[in-house]
């Protein structure tokens, strides 16, 4: 099924120059970019997105951390791409995450965990829609 699933690159990974390496695994895993911006996330926007956080004690921390440097955010489109997109970017703590992940290989901390990725096809749909109007989205399968 060729699905589309968001992506954002976070502060720890623009601020590291890890922006082109880590859009390589996306496409070498046959994931295409069918939108894509790089932003400062206002505070406003930060917590709108993690809304579904907000009661969690780590909010303020998260909210601080996704509002420190610009991101990198994408609509990525394939086969099954929100599961895809959760393989290549391995377990959220990356203490936890396989080997040859991006987390594994990048990521700081829990916090600082590189990437985002969508954790169902509906919410996909949702976070997609949160950044990127209809018009702003290319259909990339030749
Ligand atoms: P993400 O996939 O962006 O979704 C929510 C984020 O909250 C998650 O990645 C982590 O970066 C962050 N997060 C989850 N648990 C913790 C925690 N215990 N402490 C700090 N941040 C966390």
């Amino acid at each position: 099924m060729v699905e589309r699933t968001l992506s954002i690159i976070k502060p720890d990974g623009t601020q590291r120059n890890l922006i082109g390496k880590i859009i390589s695994r996306f496409e070498e895993e046959g994931l295409k970019i069918a939108a894509m911006q790089m932003k400062w996330l206002s505070r406003r926007e930060a917590e709108g997105f993690y809304a579904v956080h907000k009661a969690r004690p780590f909010f303020g921390e998260l909210v601080d951390f996704m509002t420190s440097g610009p991101v990198v955010i994408m609509a990525l489109e394939g086969k099954n791409a929100m599961a895809k997109n959760r393989e290549i970017m391995g377990a959220t703590n990356p203490a936890q995450a396989a080997p040859g992940t991006i987390r594994k290989e990048f990521s700081l901390s829990i916090g600082e965990n590189t990437v985002h990725g969508s954790d169902s096809v509906e919410n996909a749909a949702i976070e997609i829609a949160y950044f990127f109007p209809t018009t702003a989205i290319v259909t990339n399968q030749l």
